[in-house]
């Protein structure tokens, strides 16, 4: 054999060895524990054949507690790129068969050199993390790997879509990478997150949980929000991941890509001219006016679980990817209160960062009073909302379907706040607030000196209704651009969204803004 032959065959029992990781019996190991290996996950998630990878060769450079007699090519995380749907993307997968996948400081520079190159060509970050933290022979090594990783994902944070998919643990200040991105996706049953486990919370705080009960994905994806989808096993995690890139550009000076639209753009949804019900404290349900006007009503929900009374995900319009926000009358009335605020003004602002134009269904009657919500800083998470759309330059489209009361009229994408084309359906209701409420007002003198003073509250807040909950009142100012048939709601949010496809409006320079935290 030749000299050059030889080192060809070096390189390829190389190749092989990385591509074990920590070895077969930890392979297994992994296996048993019901999780697919950091490999295994990336040819899941990535166009077959696709993957490159980068940094197989790289070792730790740890000398403590004997660390140097145990070392494995490729060190715990494998990284490099490939192609979902044929678009380029940037992936690192945390490999548990090598010291559990403990971040050390190598590891931390593979995954850096992936987040610089991804920001260099403008293409995503896909993270799988499964890990067991900061690598403990390492110190201070491998908490500096992480600040490298936290300042790379806050630099990147608008400039280049970061997704984060959780399939076993993620633990103390490791949570921050995913916390920063933009979507963490869960596996129920394998992954957990949190800042401090349950071995300290017993030391503390004296409370008993499990790591499910603390950070689980159904936790997080309910409880928390800390989780923007909580998927059944490994395999539905990296098809959420796949899915989600079909809606969002590449960076954010490119638009999303267009999905080829065989659904009618002038399909007339009759159902949608009898959804209201008689009564005003009836519901009806959101999801089935969404389903009806986004093309063959496909719909991503994003955080499901999360603050039910606000609907928010992706869907497309003529084949044109936009993030739907909706009030959700089914739920809490469809009451604004602090965590729907907070969910839906993160989305509002992702969207507005990647060129995603806004479609926002109103259906409010408020926002939700009493201690709880004021403790609760309800005044500052609702103003996040407020900014988020005010902030927004990305076309606004926002129909009103029924009640849109004071302050939360205004929050919900109205007129004044840069809405670009405002409709509401004939049953909208736009005012300060409702009739009962304003006549206790108005006339709450007037009725206690009256023989029947149900009877006088009663006709004037008839009288209050004729004039205020309804659309004509603010379309006669021009806050309502037009009042629009229901069943027409599909052809006229696409026709709105062709208008304002050049849309240009640029904020004041500064250096940022300062969002109420
Ligand atoms: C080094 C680690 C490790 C770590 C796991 N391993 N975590 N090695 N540093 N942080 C190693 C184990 O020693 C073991 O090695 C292998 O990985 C697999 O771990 P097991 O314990 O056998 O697996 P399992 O039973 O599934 O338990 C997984 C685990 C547990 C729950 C994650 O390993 C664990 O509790 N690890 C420590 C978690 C932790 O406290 N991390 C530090 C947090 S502080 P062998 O050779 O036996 O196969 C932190 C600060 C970050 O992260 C701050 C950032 C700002």
């Amino acid at each position: 054999m030749s000299n050059q032959l030889e080192k060809v065959q070096e390189l390829i029992a190389l190749r092989n060895e990385a591509r074990l990781g920590g070895g077969e019996k930890a392979i297994q190991k992994q296996h048993e524990r019901g999780k697919y290996t950091a490999r295994e996950r990336i040819a899941q998630l990535l166009d077959e054949g696709s993957f490159e990878e980068i940094d197989m060769f790289v070792r730790h450079r740890c000398y403590n507690f004997g660390q140097e007699k145990k070392s494995f090519l490729g060190d715990g995380v494998v990284t490099g790129y490939g192609t979902i749907e044929g678009r380029l993307v940037y992936v690192f997968a945390q490999d548990f068969t090598v010291f559990g996948g403990s971040l050390s400081e190598t590891m931390a520079q593979k995954i850096c050199k992936i987040m610089d190159m991804a920001m260099k060509m403008g293409a995503p970050v896909i993270g799988l993390n499964d890990s067991g933290g900061a690598r403990i022979q390492e110190g201070i090594n491998a908490l500096s790997g992480y600040a490298e990783i936290f300042q790379r994902n806050i630099l990147a944070s608008g400039v280049i879509p970061q997704i984060s998919g959780i399939l076993g643990p993620c633990a103390g200040g490791a949570v921050y990478s995913p916390a920063l991105t933009d979507f963490t996706i869960m596996t129920k049953g394998i992954s957990y997150m949190f800042l401090t486990g349950p071995k300290v919370v017993k030391t503390v705080t004296g409370e008993d949980v499990t790591q499910d009960q603390l950070g689980g994905a159904e936790v997080h994806s309910a409880k928390s929000g800390v989780a923007h989808f909580a998927a059944a096993d490994g395999e539905e995690t990296l098809k959420i991941i796949r899915k989600l890139f079909s809606y969002i550009p590449q960076n954010n000076l490119e638009e999303p890509p267009l999905a080829p639209c065989n659904d009618p753009i002038d399909r007339l949804e009759d159902s949608l001219n009898d959804i209201i019900p008689d009564s005003a404290t009836r519901p009806y349900d959101m999801y089935e006016v969404i389903g009806a006007i986004v093309d063959n009503g496909e719909f991503l929900e994003i955080q499901r679980d999360y603050a039910k009374n606000i609907i928010i995900g992706f869907a497309r319009f003529n084949g044109q990817s936009v993030g739907i926000v909706a009030n959700q009358p089914k739920f809490l009335a469809g009451v604004l209160d602090s965590n729907a605020s907070r969910k839906a003004a993160r989305f509002v602002r992702f969207c507005d960062a990647f060129n995603i134009p806004l479609v926002t269904l109103v259906d409010v009657p408020g926002f939700l009073p009493g201690t709880g919500q004021e403790y609760n800083a309800v005044i500052l998470h609702g103003a996040k909302l407020l900014y988020a759309y005010g902030e927004a330059t990305v076309p606004k489209v926002t129909v009103t379907l029924r009640k849109s009361y004071g302050g939360s009229h205004i929050v919900m994408s109205c007129k004044q706040l840069r809405g670009d084309m405002n409709y509401a359906w004939p049953t909208a209701e736009i005012a300060v607030m409702g009739g009962a409420g304003a006549v206790e007002v108005l006339y709450a003198k007037e009725a206690k000196a009256a023989e029947d003073p149900a009877a006088v509250l009663k006709e004037k807040e008839a009288e209050y209704n004729k004039l205020f909950c309804n659309p004509y009142n603010a379309a006669r100012y021009g806050y309502i651009d037009d009042v629009i048939e229901p069943r027409n709601t599909r052809f006229r949010i696409i026709r709105a969204l062709q208008q304002l496809a050049t849309k240009k409006v640029v904020n004041p320079a500064k250096k940022h803004g300062n969002i109420p935290l």
